[in-house]
């Protein structure tokens, strides 16, 4: 495995290769990033080259967030990709993929980019398709694998995807959860590390909270709003503050209605860490 920080080598690197999957990350690996590589390497194929980047990406933090506190820890990463089957990790400095100021930006349509967590973050998403766009014209991927953890995040990476006429098959990657004892269920994150042992457990809510949510909507009650209302409260009592719990379609997170997929979301902050999930819906 290369690991590699500038731009041209990895444009060297990959040159023989003509299939590559990528996965994009911010580094502080757990089991969900490499899952996603795992599949990567499925999708590519033995020839084909995976290349995984890490990239903490200040454009996507708003002053207020945890940018200078969030765990860098390259060398592990590495370790971890290389047991995965990661060929490349790009890890360039932040003057390597930003030289000037980033004043030309990817802006995603307001319909997708300023519900939920754009609404909770501003300016995010505009961070996050700047350097996905930018990592897509470095690496020149063939596919890409992102996880539905961050579901909206896929979403709207699939729309600039296709919108941009990119020539990259954009794959989702199930939500990978904790195994652990004591926190069975809590999708794997990297701000977990943030969370006490007590937190962690009482992290396990989210989810619950968002499957009583579901169960709900399933047993025909049809108050929308009030059902939403109740899984916030039910949050705000147990300690937390919610930004939101929802329960929206599948296909463009518009609210939900009978008869179409639909996908429960929450986001909330437990203490001084700000936590996200999701559920879709079966059946
Ligand atoms: P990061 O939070 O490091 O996540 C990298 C990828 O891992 C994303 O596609 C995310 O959805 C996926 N992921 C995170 N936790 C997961 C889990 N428990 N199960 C499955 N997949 C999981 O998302 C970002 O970085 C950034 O916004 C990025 C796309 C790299 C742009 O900076």
């Amino acid at each position: 495995m290369q690991v590699i920080h500038t731009i041209p080598e990895l444009r060297e690197a990959l040159a023989v290769h003509r299939q590559r999957g990528f996965v994009p990350t911010m580094g502080n690996l757990h089991d969900g990033h490499l899952a996603l590589v795992k599949q990567a390497r499925e999708l590519v194929g033995p020839t084909g080259a995976v290349v995984a980047s890490i990239f903490v990406n200040r454009l996507q933090f708003a002053p207020h967030e945890d940018f200078d506190t969030y765990p860098r820890t390259l060398e592990r990463d590495c370790g971890l990709l290389e047991a995965a089957g990661c060929d490349v990790v790009f890890a360039p400095g932040e003057k390597e993929l930003y030289p000037e100021p980033q004043s030309y930006k990817v802006l995603p349509p307001t319909e997708l980019a300023d519900i939920l967590e754009g609404h909770f973050r501003p300016g995010f998403f505009t961070g996050v398709c700047t350097v996905v766009h930018k990592l897509f014209n470095i690496v020149q991927p063939t596919l890409a694998v992102f996880g539905k953890k961050d579901y909206q995040q896929l979403m709207v990476l699939r729309r600039m995807t296709a919108q941009m006429a990119l020539p990259i098959a954009i794959h989702g990657g199930e939500t990978r959860r904790s195994d652990e004892p004591g926190n069975e269920g809590l999708a794997l994150s990297s701000r977990n590390g943030y969370l006490s042992a007590a937190e962690k457990a009482e992290a396990l809510r989210l989810s619950a909270t968002l499957k009583a949510l579901i169960a709900r909507w399933q047993a025909g009650e049809r108050e929308l709003a009030a059902l939403e209302a109740d899984a916030m409260q039910a949050l705000r009592d147990a300690g937390w503050a919610p930004d939101y719990l929802t329960l929206r379609r599948q296909h463009d997170l518009g609210p939900a209605v009978d008869g179409q997929p639909l996908v429960a979301l929450g986001a909330a902050r437990l203490g001084r860490t700000r936590l996200i999930d999701n559920l879709e819906v079966v059946g």
